[in-house]
């Protein structure tokens, strides 16, 4: 028994690091899956090859059941052909894991408008069109699971990052307004910023061996348990992943207020900033390793 039997999966990029694990993960439980992948370079260029069909192979070769689906998630109908794909081979769609992604990283003054609308194409609006595709027929079913994959460069921030740090960080709205939007229909909506070692991130260990716990195929798991029936309790959050640790983020929310009757002018707000709100100031960025206080064993 896996915790998927008899359900039906779309992974999006799921033809190359995290989403094939993804895939992989999501077949070995027991789900027929579709492959979505264009099979672009990292910045988002055409190539010609076919990672979606490799993908596919792997998971026959598991004994379990896919079918590829080349088209991109950032055409809007495109995107309806991805979801018209696991109810033309399967007859229904049960989970949607939103991961395709490119990245174009520069800092602000070097952007272009090319790579500001590209990264925001694939990552936002991609993950708005498979989803306004895909929702209608969840409702329908009164049964869903979205899992729409962010990052730390949105949550956080992290340098050179702007086109996806946007995209990421609105992944996360999406995911709040979705989660209220939708729950009242037995559908669930998270979001997973992952980790792990693909093309995407091969830069940070400057050609040195990865450890092992940068294995991309770590964050399946748990991209595994909230597209399951177990997880109905599980909606509107933020999970991670850092190391060997599945992680929690806190949703955005007010820390601290600082209150006048009738309002503040600029000079008030100027004198009493320090003492109220300038107590609370946070760091922005990654933070260097944030498991502080994990004991070992
Ligand atoms: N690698 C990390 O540490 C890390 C960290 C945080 C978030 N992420 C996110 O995880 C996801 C997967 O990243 P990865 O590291 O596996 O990258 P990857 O480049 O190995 O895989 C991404 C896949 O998406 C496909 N793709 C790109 N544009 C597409 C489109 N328009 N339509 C369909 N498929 C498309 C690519 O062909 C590629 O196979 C991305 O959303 C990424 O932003 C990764």
């Amino acid at each position: 028994m896996g915790l998927l039997d008899g359900r039906v999966a779309v992974v999006t990029g799921a033809g190359r690091g995290i989403g094939r694990d993804i895939a992989l993960c999501l077949a070995g439980e027991g789900a027929k899956v579709v492959v979505n992948d264009v099979g672009v370079t990292l910045g988002g260029e055409g190539t010609g090859e076919d990672p979606a069909a490799t993908v596919c192979r792997e998971i026959e070769a598991a004994g379990g059941d896919a079918v590829p689906n080349h088209d991109s998630v950032s055409d809007f109908e495109a995107a309806g052909r991805i979801i018209a794909t696991a109810t033309g081979a399967f007859g229904r769609l049960d989970v949607l894991v939103n991961n395709a992604g490119i990245v174009r990283d520069r800092t602000l003054v070097k952007m272009d408008e090319g790579d500001y609308d590209a990264v925001i194409a694939v990552h936002q609006k991609g993950t708005f069109n498979t989803v306004r595709h895909a929702a209608p027929l969840m409702k329908d079913a009164g049964y869903g699971r979205i899992v729409n994959i962010t990052s730390s460069a949105g949550l956080r921030g992290n340098f050179g990052q702007t086109n996806y740090g946007a995209a990421k960080a609105a992944i996360m709205g999406m995911t709040f307004v979705w989660a209220l939007e939708l729950g009242r229909y037995g559908i669930t909506v998270n979001a997973v910023a992952p980790a792990g070692l693909t093309r995407m991130t091969e830069n940070l260990f400057g050609g040195a061996e990865a450890p092992p716990d940068q294995d991309p195929a770590l964050n399946a798991p748990l991209v595994a348990f909230l597209a399951s029936e177990q997880a109905s309790y599980v909606n509107g959050q933020v999970l991670g992943r850092t190391g060997f640790a599945y992680t929690i983020f806190q949703t955005p929310r007010q820390v601290a207020a600082m209150w006048r009757d009738g309002g503040w002018t600029p000079a008030e707000v100027a004198d009493h900033f320090h003492e109220v709100l300038g107590q609370h100031l946070q760091p922005v960025g990654m933070p260097a390793h944030p498991l502080l206080g994990k004991k070992d064993d």
